[in-house]
């Protein structure tokens, strides 16, 4: 596989200066929006070029490598803690496999609840716009990579790793009546944190192959989800009615906390052969381990505090998830 270049996400989209949608002249802090026909477009014509099917892509049957990684070993989460100066390699390497599971396992999560947040999104929205099209577009990239991340699952003899009750009720709750900023919001939080661990590895060459396969497909597709969530999310918070503001900064706040007590799920510990309680606890004190998160959070933490998300209860709420340091 050829790896295609790789769009930066982050980089602002070209400000036209003859924007004319709905938000046409409308600024904020950062200047003026960008014209969602305009991103939309553009962002479709990325899908039309850089789109992977999986199935075909990637070699399935290719046997796994001893010795590789399923995960980077300074991402895994006990990394660098008193337990794991205890574990054997393989050990260590056993437990990035159920991580890369439970990884994929949140990541399968997070892209239906995005998927159901989308079709929200767009219900009462003309389908001959672009911005429509684009977000079908997003639908179906979320349903190849949910299909992609639950076969890899399975490639790797690792068990499907389902979030607990709770968070489960909580988003199913989330997805229905969350409000458009707090919809792209959450979107954001789910899909850059993971997006900068997979950065770091589908270059990785400890990684097992497959693994690296299936991080690059997700990198490519991801960059452009993250562009239109935080162009849109920029708008919403100019546009969107005070009280809608205001939620978007609790609900984002609540999902932070939420998210980053989910992002690994303790299962995986028993799983390997740990206590599951004294891992949990070696993985609350590791400095290490906050300072990944924070590391992975940070673009996306400044960028809403840019847009004015990180306010008031919002901002306390963010702090106690531990990815606002
Ligand atoms: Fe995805
Ligand atoms: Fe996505």
């Amino acid at each position: 596989m050829t790896p295609p270049t790789d769009p930066d996400p982050h980089a602002p989209a070209r400000a036209d200066a003859d924007a004319s949608g709905a938000v046409d002249g409308l600024r904020d802090a950062l200047g003026l929006l960008k014209d969602r026909e305009q991103v939309a477009e553009r962002l479709l014509a990325s899908a039309a070029k850089h789109s992977f099917d999986p199935d075909t892509e990637l070699d399935w049957d290719a046997p796994l490598e001893d010795g590789k990684w399923f995960w980077p070993p300074e991402l895994v989460s006990l990394y660098g803690t008193p337990m794991w100066h205890r574990m054997s390699e393989e050990q260590r390497i056993l437990l990035s496999r159920h991580e890369a599971a439970a990884l994929a396992s949140l990541g399968i999560w997070f892209e239906i609840i995005l998927m159901q947040l989308l079709v929200r999104h767009i219900y009462d929205k003309a389908a001959t716009s672009a911005h429509v099209r684009y977000a079908l577009t997003e639908i179906e990239d979320e349903c190849r990579h949910s299909k992609m991340f639950a076969r890899l699952i399975a490639r790797g003899d690792t068990p499907w790793y389902p979030v607990s009750r709770t968070h489960q009720n909580l988003g199913r709750l989330f997805k229905t009546v969350s409000t458009t900023p707090g919809s792209f919001t959450a979107t954001l939080l789910g899909e850059e944190v993971l997006d900068w661990m997979q950065r770091l590895t589908f270059p990785d060459e400890r990684v097992q192959p497959l693994v690296r396969g299936v991080t690059r497909i997700h990198v490519v597709e991801e960059a452009r989800h993250v562009r239109y969530a935080r162009e849109e999310l920029r708008r919403q918070m100019v546009t969107a009615p005070r009280w809608s503001q205001e939620f978007t900064r609790v609900t984002s706040g609540e999902f932070a906390r939420v998210f980053s007590v989910a992002f690994v799920n303790p299962e995986v510990y028993p799983n390997v052969g740990l206590d599951r309680r004294e891992a949990v606890a070696q993985v609350r004190a590791s400095g290490h381990r906050r300072e990944v998160m924070q590391t992975g959070a940070r673009r996306l933490t400044e960028f809403l505090d840019e847009i004015g998300v990180l306010r008031g209860v919002g901002r306390r709420l963010w702090r106690a998830s531990g990815l606002v340091g």
